[in-house]
């Protein structure tokens, strides 16, 4: 049987060299780590091959911008996963995965990649070609969170995600096309928040005077701020009785949260080509110089809703020592239901709505991420210790 082969852009990366590398490790497939500098390509697939031992990984050179390259790196293919920060060229890769039969898979957070995918949709659907958007952690997961709790609910009435990252980013290598996308994020973050059946702005003192959520004893109470994503808008239609729902994320460090992200945000409305560049090295500046430990990933999920006609209350809590790995673990546990067609159809997906979550949680409990339940999954003793050795939390 013909060994499927998959195409990482931006392969060499924080977050596209842990994806092959658990790619390797949970599949037979051939991996190709893709990237404007063939020469890092190639390195880091000799790092790879050595590691495992085997010839399942080679390296080629791909720019986003440069559909002919893009093309030729997708030939035979069977799918291209996305985690280059290109969100800007969106268009380009998506075209070049149709026009060369190659499926498709994106991590980037990006209201400009959905204007540039959303058009497709019927021709990929007529293609027969499935495209899985908004993959990795955030965006990726809080709708998984709450989709697991719905199954477990008879009528969910609240479910609201948080998340804290905390990283040591002075000991990465992070690209500087890499910080600009991140500071177009941040003039793209949109403040909403489902309240009486609608998702409306939040108002301004959710910004100024956040909420806090208890993240548990490593972390503590930390403030967060509501982000929409668009995995989060259709969960009041399939889980009616919702009155509230949403996904708050927590702050990187005090000065890159009170000084930087609001100046950047001014900047790039009032000047959104000459303030790219300077806010994204202040910004990158000020996430190694402030970031202080404890380090750790964690995303949280707190449900409300009737079991049998009780009133429940449900806390699951995902956790990782490193952040990349938590982004690259909830990808490659998608694609373990893409690869077997459990989660393979045609037309334009969200990552959190096409994979099956129970599944996929119990798939990134395997590959590293510590899971805390109030109660134990379906089928299982008892909960996990969390990453930190605590109990589980309690309703
Ligand atoms: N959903 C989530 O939870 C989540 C979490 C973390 C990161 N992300 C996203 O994942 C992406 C990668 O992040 P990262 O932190 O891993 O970045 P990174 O370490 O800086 O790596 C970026 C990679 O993209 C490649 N790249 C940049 N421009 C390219 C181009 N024009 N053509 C081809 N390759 C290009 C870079 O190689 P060259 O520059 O040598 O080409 C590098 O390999 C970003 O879009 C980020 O927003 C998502």
């Amino acid at each position: 049987m013909k060994t499927d082969t998959l195409l990482i852009l931006g392969g060499y990366g924080n977050t596209g060299r842990l994806i092959a590398r658990l790619l390797l490790q949970e599949t037979d497939c051939h991996v190709v780590l893709a990237g404007r500098d063939l020469a890092r390509a190639e390195a880091m697939a000799r790092t790879l091959a050595s590691e495992q031992g085997g010839e399942r990984v080679s390296a080629v050179r791909a720019d986003a911008a440069d559909p002919s390259s893009l093309r030729r790196a997708l030939e035979g293919c069977r799918l291209v996963i996305v985690a280059s920060s290109t969100s800007a060229y969106a268009g380009q890769v998506a075209r070049a995965a149709l026009d060369t039969g190659t499926d498709y898979l994106d991590l980037q957070f990006s209201w400009t990649k959905f204007g540039a995918l959303r058009p497709l949709e019927e021709e990929i659907r007529g293609a027969g070609r499935c495209f899985i958007t908004d993959g990795g952690f955030h965006p990726g997961l809080p709708a998984v969170l709450v989709r697991y709790a719905g199954s477990r609910f008879d009528h969910l009435t609240r479910a609201e995600v948080g998340s804290v990252i905390r990283i040591d980013w002075a000991r990465l290598d992070i690209g500087a096309a890499t910080a600009e996308e991140f500071v177009r994020e941040l003039a793209d973050y949109q403040v909403l928040e489902f309240q009486k059946g609608a998702w409306r702005p939040a108002p301004w003192k959710a910004m100024w005077m956040p909420r806090t959520m208890d993240f548990g004893p490593v972390f503590g109470r930390q403030y967060c701020v509501p982000m929409f994503l668009e995995e989060m808008r259709s969960l009041p239609e399939l889980y009616p009785g919702l009155w509230r729902v949403g996904f708050y994320v927590g702050g990187f460090n005090w000065f890159v949260d009170w000084l930087v992200s609001p100046l950047a945000w001014l900047a790039m409305r009032v000047w959104p080509r000459r303030a790219l560049r300077p806010m994204a090295r202040l910004m990158h500046w000020g996430l190694r110089r402030f970031s202080r430990p404890p380090y750790g990933t964690l995303l949280k999920l707190e449900a409300d809703g009737l079991v049998r006609g009780t009133a429940r209350h449900l806390e699951l809590t995902l956790s990782h020592a490193d952040g990349y790995a938590f982004t690259a673990i909830p990808v490659v546990a998608c694609l373990l239901q893409y690869l077997d067609g459990t989660a393979r159809r045609p037309g334009l997906w969200l990552q959190a709505h096409v994979a099956e979550p129970e599944r996929m949680l119990r798939d990134m409990e395997r590959m590293g991420v510590a899971l805390t339940l109030t109660e134990p999954l379906p089928g299982r003793e008892r909960a996990p210790e969390d990453h930190w050795g605590q109990t589980p939390a309690h309703s």
